[in-house]
C-alpha cells in the first residue's frame, strides 16, 4: 500500500475531527499476547491503527491533533540493538517518522509525559471509548495530568468522542488499492478451496483438508488464515462454529469448508460444500440446488441503491420455499411461504443472516443501519460502490421428528465475497468451484 494513502486517510480523519470542533485522537495498536510460557500468538496489529499508519510494529500509538495545525504523531519502540538481535528490526522513532511520513515520532516510553502536553487546551478527545481497560486507564491518567495544570491556566478536554464512528464509515467503503488486495486474497482462498476439493477422498480426516488450505494460503504469501478454518464433515456441518477436527471423511457424506486467508491485512471468507466421494447423492443435490438458487437470488439483489438486507430477504424466500417443497417444513403445520417467513419456522434450518461486511476484519466494521438518518429505527444501510460483503445462505438439517430422514445431518452453506459496483456486484471469489457440475468436474480431476 502506498504511504501517501495512509497520509490521505489521516488527513480525512483530521478534517472530520475539525468538523466536530477539533481535538486529539489517540489510536493504539494491538498488544502482543502470550499463548503459553515463552510462546506468543502470532502478532496482528490493530486494524484501525494500521488503516491510518501502515506501521507494523507492536507497542505503538498514533496521535492525531486537529489544533492550530494538523499533526500526526507516532509513539513507537526505540531502536534496541540487543532486542533487534533476538526479535528483529525496529524502525525507532526517527526511522518511523522518515519512512512513514509522520510529522513527529517519539519513544513509546515517553507517552505518559508527552500526551498530557499534547492534550492541554484541546477541546475534545477522540478514542475507542470503553474498548480496553488499559486504554481507559491510560486516558484517565493523562487527563488527570492535564487537570493538575489548571492553576497554570491549562484547560483539559471536556468532551470525548468515539473515534471509531469516524473510522468505521471510512473503512466501510474500500478504495481501489484495498479492492486490489481483497481480489487477490479472494483468489488465493478460491484456489485453496479448489485444492481441498481435488484432495478429498474417503479415509482422510478433516485436518488433512485444513492442511491443504493452509498450504495454499501460505505459499501464495498470505500471512494468516483470516479466522479459524471450518472443515466439517457429515453431521459436523450442522455445528455452525465447528473448527477443523479429526473426523474421518466418509463415502456418501458432504464436507463443508468455511475458510479464507488474510493477505496484507485484508480478509477473504469463502464457504463451499462438496461430496467426499466427488458425486452428490440425490437428497444432497436437492438441498444444494436450493442453497445455490438462494445465493443467486441474493447476488441479484446486491447492488447500489439496494438495502443491505435485500440479499437476505431474497435468499430467505428461496430457502423457505425450498423447505416447503422438500417437506423439511410440513405445509400443513407451517402454512404458506409468507407464514414461514413471518413466524420464523425456517430458523430450524437457517438460523444465521446471509452476510456481513468484509475488509480488514472478517466481520468488518461499519454500521448496518444508515447513520445519516436520525430516526430511532434507522433504515438498513443502502449499498454504494466500494462496499464489500459476504453472501452466505445455508441449510442445516439436524435429525428431528417429522423431518425427512433422507436429509438428516446434511449441512450446506455457499459463501462468496461481493464488491458493490456501479452496475451491481462483482463476485471476487468466483474462481472457487460452485455449481454441482463444476464441483463434480474438479473432483473427477
Ligand atoms: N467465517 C465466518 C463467517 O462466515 O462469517
Ligand atoms: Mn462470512
Ligand atoms: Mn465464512
Amino acid at each position: 500500500m502506498n504511504m501517501s494513502t495512509f497520509a490521505r486517510r489521516r488527513a480525512a480523519v483530521l478534517e472530520k475531527m475539525r468538523a466536530q470542533g477539533g481535538g486529539v485522537a489517540i489510536i493504539p495498536t494491538a498488544p502482543e499476547v502470550m499463548r503459553n510460557a515463552d510462546a506468543d500468538y502470532p502478532y496482528r496489529h490493530d486494524s484501525y491503527f494500521y488503516y491510518l499508519s501502515g506501521f507494523p510494529e507492536p507497542e505503538a500509538t498514533l496521535v492525531l491533533i486537529a489544533g492550530e495545525r494538523d499533526q500526526s504523531i507516532l509513539f513507537c519502540r526505540e531502536k534496541n540493538e540487543e532486542r533487534e538481535i533476538w526479535d528483529g528490526y525496529r524502525y525507532g522513532p526517527a526511522g518511523a517518522k522518515e519512512q512513514f511520513g509522520f510529522d513527529a515520532a517519539f519513544s513509546i516510553g515517553n507517552i505518559d509525559s508527552e500526551l498530557p502536553m499534547l492534550m492541554a487546551n484541546a477541546p475534545a478527545l477522540f478514542y475507542a471509548l470503553g474498548s480496553s481497560a488499559r486504554l481507559d486507564a491510560q486516558v484517565q491518567g493523562w487527563l488527570n495530568a492535564v487537570r493538575a495544570q489548571v492553576r497554570a491556566g491549562v484547560t483539559a478536554p471536556s468532551a470525548a468522542y468515539d473515534v471509531r464512528t469516524i473510522l468505521n464509515e471510512m473503512r466501510l467503503v474500500k478504495d481501489d488499492e484495498e479492492l486490489a488486495i481483497m481480489r487477490r486474497a479472494a483468489d488465493i482462498a478460491a484456489d485453496a478451496h479448489a485444492r481441498a476439493m481435488r484432495c478429498a477422498r474417503p479415509g482422510l480426516r478433516e485436518y488433512h483438508l485444513e492442511a491443504e488450505l493452509l498450504h495454499e494460503f501460505r505459499r501464495n504469501g498470505s500471512q494468516f488464515p483470516a479466522y479459524g478454518s471450518i472443515v466439517a464433515t457429515g453431521a459436523n456441518a450442522c455445528v455452525l462454529h465447528y473448527r477443523a477436527g479429526d473426523a474421518e471423511l466418509r463415502d456418501g457424506d458432504l464436507v463443508l469448508i468455511d475458510a479464507g486467508c488474510e493477505l496484507d491485512s485484508y480478509a477473504s471468507d469463502i464457504t463451499r460444500t462438496f461430496p467426499v466421494s466427488g458425486r452428490f447423492s440425490g437428497p444432497q443435490k436437492t438441498l444444494y440446488e436450493i442453497v445455490l438458487a438462494a445465493q443467486q437470488a441474493a447476488i441479484e439483489a446486491t447492488g447500489p441503491g439496494r438495502r443491505f438486507t435485500d440479499g437476505h430477504d431474497a435468499a430467505l424466500a428461496v430457502l423457505a420455499q425450498g423447505m416447503l417443497d422438500t417437506g423439511l417444513l410440513d405445509r400443513d403445520k407451517a402454512g404458506t411461504l409468507d407464514d414461514v417467513i413471518a413466524n420464523g419456522s425456517y430458523r430450524q434450518f437457517y438460523m444465521h443472516r446471509t452476510g456481513h461486511w468484509l475488509g480488514m476484519d472478517v466481520h468488518d466494521v461499519g454500521d448496518y443501519r444508515d447513520p445519516a438518518v436520525s430516526a430511532t429505527e434507522k433504515p438498513w444501510r443502502t449499498l454504494v460502490p466500494g462496499m464489500v460483503l459476504t453472501i452466505e445462505p445455508g441449510i442445516y438439517v439436524r435429525p428431528a421428528p417429522g423431518v425427512p430422514e433422507d436429509f438428516w445431518n446434511i449441512g450446506i452453506r455457499i459463501e462468496d465475497d461481493a464488491v458493490v459496483t456501479a452496475g451491481g456486484c462483482e463476485i471476487i471469489t468466483r474462481n472457487a468451484p460452485k455449481t454441482v457440475a463444476e464441483i463434480e468436474a474438479v473432483m473427477r480431476g
